[in-house]
């Protein structure tokens, strides 16, 4: 299927979908602006890749972040817990005197767990300051070739690849792995989430979420730590990257993978391969 179809497609998914999920009209301007916040059907090796720039204009290119490389290697806990960088975009503050001093990016990137920010040599900078993607793009290539396949985001069932030890993930960046609490056992067992919506029913598994994540990912900033607490839950709200769109628009799955989250739907959307 070709972009312009694609696009088709989205529309008149989302034209139909709008309206039933908000239970008032969808207007083109709340359709434009869904639009907006859907960027799943990019090629798989931009999926999460976060491009940070400074807030005013600065002597550098761009620095680009890419989640699906670092996520091969460390667990989103070292980074969204350990080293504080927030899990929305633009937040962090990060800055050239933070990773000198060994924070943010420099916490890694200190020529020791890998390429220094630092001056020496200079084309290191080049590796995240740039706008020519082409070698992380091959570098993907490389790296997906081995990962089991999904239609979606990264084209990578990441979740598969931790079932199947294909992912070998550091934990904490201190010396001795962290003593880490353990799942309590009352959350071993899936939630049943949804409304009464036919086929609206939702698995969510806190096993396997806390695999990579720690609890205050979630709670209380994007999930109330009570059954049913999370008020103003919906499907819209989660296209719009709120609540589970938090992450399953912009790094984990996206929400066009509606089995992923609905044992019960059909994807609807265009998948890619
Ligand atoms: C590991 C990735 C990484 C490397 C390597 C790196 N930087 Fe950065 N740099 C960043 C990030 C992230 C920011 C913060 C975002 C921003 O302000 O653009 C930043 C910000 C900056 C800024 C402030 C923003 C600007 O454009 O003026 C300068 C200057 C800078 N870096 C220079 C360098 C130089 C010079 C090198 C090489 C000696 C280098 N950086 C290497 C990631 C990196
Ligand atoms: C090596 C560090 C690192 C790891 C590991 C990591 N992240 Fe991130 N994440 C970042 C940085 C840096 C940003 C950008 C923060 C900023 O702009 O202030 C970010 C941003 C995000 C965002 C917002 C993206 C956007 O486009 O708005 C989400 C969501 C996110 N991360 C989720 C995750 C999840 C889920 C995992 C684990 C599967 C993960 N991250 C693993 C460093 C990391
Ligand atoms: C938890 C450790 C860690 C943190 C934090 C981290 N990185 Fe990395 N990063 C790595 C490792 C390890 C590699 C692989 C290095 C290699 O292959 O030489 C890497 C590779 C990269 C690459 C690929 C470069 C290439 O030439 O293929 C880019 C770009 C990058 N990091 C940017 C960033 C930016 C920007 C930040 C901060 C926003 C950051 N990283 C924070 C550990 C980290
Ligand atoms: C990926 C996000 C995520 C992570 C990580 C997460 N939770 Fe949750 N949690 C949820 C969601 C979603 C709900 C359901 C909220 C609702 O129904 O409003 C929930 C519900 C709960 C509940 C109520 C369960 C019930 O049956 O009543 C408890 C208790 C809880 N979480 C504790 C934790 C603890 C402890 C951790 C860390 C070990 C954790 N959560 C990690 C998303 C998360
Ligand atoms: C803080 C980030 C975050 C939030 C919030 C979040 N997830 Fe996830 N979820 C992930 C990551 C990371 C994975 C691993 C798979 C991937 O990256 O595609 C995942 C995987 C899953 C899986 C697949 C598990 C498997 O075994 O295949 C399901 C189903 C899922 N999430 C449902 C949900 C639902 C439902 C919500 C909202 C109630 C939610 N998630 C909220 C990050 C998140
Ligand atoms: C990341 C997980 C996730 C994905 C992917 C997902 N959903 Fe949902 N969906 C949910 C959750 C959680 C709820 C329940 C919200 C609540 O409890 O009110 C829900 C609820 C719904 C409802 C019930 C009405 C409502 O607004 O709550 C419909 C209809 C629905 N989803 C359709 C879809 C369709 C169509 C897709 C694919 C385009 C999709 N969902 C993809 C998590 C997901």
């Amino acid at each position: 299927m070709n972009t312009a179809t694609r696009v088709l497609v989205l529309l008149v998914v989302l034209w139909v979908l709008v309206p039933t999920m908000s239970g008032q009209g969808g207007s083109r301007s709340e359709l434009g602006r869904i639009l907006e916040t859907i960027p799943p059907d990019g090629p798989p090796w931009s999926y999460g890749n976060v491009v940070l720039r400074p807030a005013r204009g600065g002597r550098m290119d761009p620095a680009v972040f890419p989640h699906w490389l670092h996520r091969s290697r460390y667990t989103c806990r070292v980074c969204h817990l350990e080293l504080g960088f927030s899990i929305r975009r633009g937040e962090t503050g990060i800055s050239r005197s933070g990773n000198l001093a060994g924070r943010h990016c420099g916490a890694c990137h200190n020529g020791k767990v890998a390429f220094s920010v630092s001056s020496q040599p200079k084309r290191q900078c080049q590796r995240c300051h740039t706008r020519d993607l082409k070698p992380l793009k091959r570098r993907f290539e490389q790296f997906a070739a081995g990962m089991p396949e999904s239609r979606f985001g990264n084209g990578i069932d990441w979740a598969a690849a931790l079932r199947e030890g294909l992912r070998d993930l550091q934990d904490s960046l201190g010396t001795e792995q962290q003593t880490r609490m353990r799942l309590p056992p009352n959350l071993a067992r899936d939630l049943e989430l949804g409304t009464r919506a036919p086929r609206s029913g939702v698995r969510f598994s806190h096993r396997e979420h806390f695999a990579e994540m720690d609890c205050s990912n979630c709670h209380p900033d994007i999930f109330q730590i009570q059954r049913s607490g999370t008020e103003l839950f919906s499907m819209e709200r989660n296209i719009f990257g709120w609540y589970c769109g938090s992450c399953h628009m912009r790094v984990a799955f996206p929400m066009s993978h509606c089995n992923g989250c609905h044992p019960g739907m059909r994807d609807r959307l265009p998948g890619r391969r």
